[in-house]
């Protein structure tokens, strides 16, 4: 049924209606804001994107004027480029070969060879290109090939071609012929409001007639304003002058009638002269075979097309524009400024917005430190307990800081550690055990932070809101340590090293891990020496000399370090009864 695209011209006339163009007939040039402005006709290839628009911008009439006195395409293997690489393809932006689509499409639905197909439809199947096509010999196929019978190949699956060249001759093949009837049988058939069928009763006997009277000729002159005098006696073919009275002058000879060999038609003959030619010739030829033969009443031969126009020649250049080729757009290239000044503003924006949340977040961490040194100077000024120290403990770059309270319990040889409106301690720091503290100050920028380590313990940094305060509580860790007998260690380190040193209670804890794993792997015989390998020197150092205190010890059986469980164990284990229990005491 795709025969039909090697129908399809390269574009459409339109004519005016003759009484608008003083009954002259005026093909019409599209005008100036049009896709096809100054061409003759509407390209075909141009009109797929907005088929609307030439129907919009000019009277429908036009076109069918114009259509019905134009010739189509031959029936042959000849497609215009309209249908090759112009359609339309995916999403409408990319371009397809209509007659690839077609034979692609044979092929998914699975249509058999040429020859297949026509034994299917009971007809004889082709032995040579002259049976599929007399007119074809040494012609070149679609494909490239040549149309001998050496190269007969109908055994092609490329269907299409085979039958399009069937049709070289200029009449619809006979495999198209039988397919296309049966595809009508079926539809009618099919049809149980089809107007022939009298069973259901649809239709009256002389409505049946009317309709099957009633030809596309009527449908146009009853819709449309078109005059009956406007229009070829058949729409569906064009006819001139000349073309019409040769197959009147033909069919007249080949039935028996004379005709003079000096009779030639051309476009201005008229009905009187053949009327006349056919009396004059064949004295005893009656009126009714007069009037069979040439059909008229006036000076025009009805039945042909009043304004023939002829074919519309894709390659003229007066009459159609040239398809128009794929494009594709790169949107960088011209918008190169715009699109460095976008991708520019919005870096800039996004920069601009981290800056801001970063000095936003900055202001609220200093109002929140300001709300707490404000907190923390008024707890000072209200205490009466000199021992009691209000400072802030910087517990990592992750934890943060917290406020705390701190106080050296000399009688205990502890340091206490209270979170704010707590009365026990969150903190131990047991100095019993210790005869050495380390304090640690930074000093540079404020000068305010405060290291403090008791071996064995995680380190307690402080940080002050003044001198006076840091120096107050170094004061007091002085006394603490001489009342004690420990010995004090002063050192001094910028405020980035004395972080970086320092062992958070994090830090602690992950060293405390690798601990547990690698001597609860010695004690249940886990056969992997892997670990220890896997640790960094740091941490395999940090490991060997790590000591933990109970605390430490209970914590990590999940116990409390008062229960009898973890005294035992832990007294047990501490083989030098140093209050602590180092890696080797474990490991041996
Ligand atoms: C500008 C003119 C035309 C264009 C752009 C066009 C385009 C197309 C396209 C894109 C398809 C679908 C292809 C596929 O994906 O398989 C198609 C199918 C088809 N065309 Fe055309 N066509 C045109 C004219 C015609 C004419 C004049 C006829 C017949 C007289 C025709 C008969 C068919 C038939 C029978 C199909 C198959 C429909 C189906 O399988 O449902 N086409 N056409």
């Amino acid at each position: 049924m795709r025969f039909g695209h090697t129908l399809v011209p390269p574009g459409v006339f339109r004519r005016k209606l003759r009484k608008d163009s003083s009954q002259q007939c005026e093909f019409i040039t599209n005008s100036d804001h049009t896709k096809d402005a100054g061409k003759e006709a509407i390209r075909t290839c141009n009109s797929y994107w907005n088929p609307q628009e030439p129907i919009e911008e000019y009277d429908i009439d036009q076109f069918i004027l114009g259509m019905t006195s134009q010739i189509t395409e031959r029936e042959d293997t000849i497609i215009t480029p309209d249908l090759r690489g112009f359609v339309f393809g995916g999403l409408d932006f990319s371009r397809r070969d209509l007659m690839a689509v077609n034979i692609q499409r044979g092929r998914d639905h699975g249509l058999p060879d040429y020859n297949t197909a026509r034994k299917e439809f009971g007809l004889e199947p082709a032995e040579s290109w002259a049976d599929l096509s007399p007119n074809c010999n040494n012609e070149t196929l679609i494909d490239g090939r040549k149309c001998d019978d050496t190269d007969f190949e109908v055994d092609d699956p490329c269907r299409m071609i085979v039958c399009l060249k069937e049709v070289y001759d200029g009449d619809l093949s006979s495999l198209f012929r039988t397919i296309i009837a049966d595809q009508f049988a079926r539809i009618r058939d099919g049809d149980r409001f089809w107007y022939e069928n009298k069973l259901n009763g649809l239709f009256t006997d002389e409505q049946r007639v009317a309709i099957n009277d009633t030809t596309l000729r009527h449908i146009i002159l009853e819709i449309t304003d078109i005059e009956e005098d406007e229009l070829a006696g058949n729409p569906f073919f064009y006819l001139d002058t000349e073309t019409k009275c040769n197959r009147i002058v033909g069919r007249a000879r080949s039935e028996g009638y004379n005709i003079s060999p000096g009779f030639n038609c051309t476009n201005s003959t008229t009905c009187q002269e053949i009327d006349q030619e056919l009396r004059n010739e064949n004295p005893n030829i009656t009126d009714a075979l007069v009037r069979r033969y040439a059909d008229c009443d006036n000076t025009q031969l009805l039945a042909v097309d009043p304004c023939p126009r002829g074919t519309v020649n894709g390659s003229d250049i007066n009459i159609v524009s040239p398809c128009t080729k794929l494009r594709t757009f790169d949107y960088f290239t011209g918008s190169e400024a715009p699109y460095i000044l976008t991708f520019a503003a919005v870096g800039l924006f996004i920069i601009l917005m981290i800056v801001l949340l970063l000095v936003t977040a900055n202001i609220n961490q200093s109002k929140i430190a300001e709300q707490r040194k404000a907190g923390r100077a008024e707890s000072r000024r209200k205490s009466t307990d000199l021992s009691l120290h209000d400072v802030s403990e910087w517990q990592g770059q992750k934890e943060g800081e917290r406020d705390i309270k701190v106080r050296m319990d000399i009688r205990k040889k502890s340091l206490l550690i209270f979170l704010p409106g707590q009365a026990r301690p969150t903190r131990t720091i047991d100095c019993k055990r210790t005869d050495r503290l380390y304090a640690k100050e930074s000093v540079d920028k404020a000068r305010n932070f405060l290291l403090i380590r008791i071996p064995n313990e995680y380190d307690l940094v402080l940080k002050f809101d003044g001198p006076r305060e840091k120096n107050a509580f170094l004061q007091s860790i002085k006394e603490f340590c001489e009342q004690t007998g420990i010995t004090q260690r002063s050192a001094m380190l910028s405020q980035k090293e004395l972080l970086a040193e320092a062992i958070t209670k994090a830090r602690r804890q992950h060293t405390l891990d690798k601990f547990f794993r690698i001597v609860f792997k010695h004690a249940f015989r886990i056969d992997d020496d892997g670990d220890m390998e896997a640790l960094s020197d740091e941490d395999a150092n940090a490991v060997i000399n790590c000591e933990l205190t109970i605390d430490e010890f209970a914590d990590a059986l999940s116990l409390k370090p008062s229960a009898m469980f973890v005294k035992n164990m832990f007294e047990l284990i501490d083989k030098d009864k140093n209050g602590l229990v180092s890696f080797r005491e474990f490991w041996t």
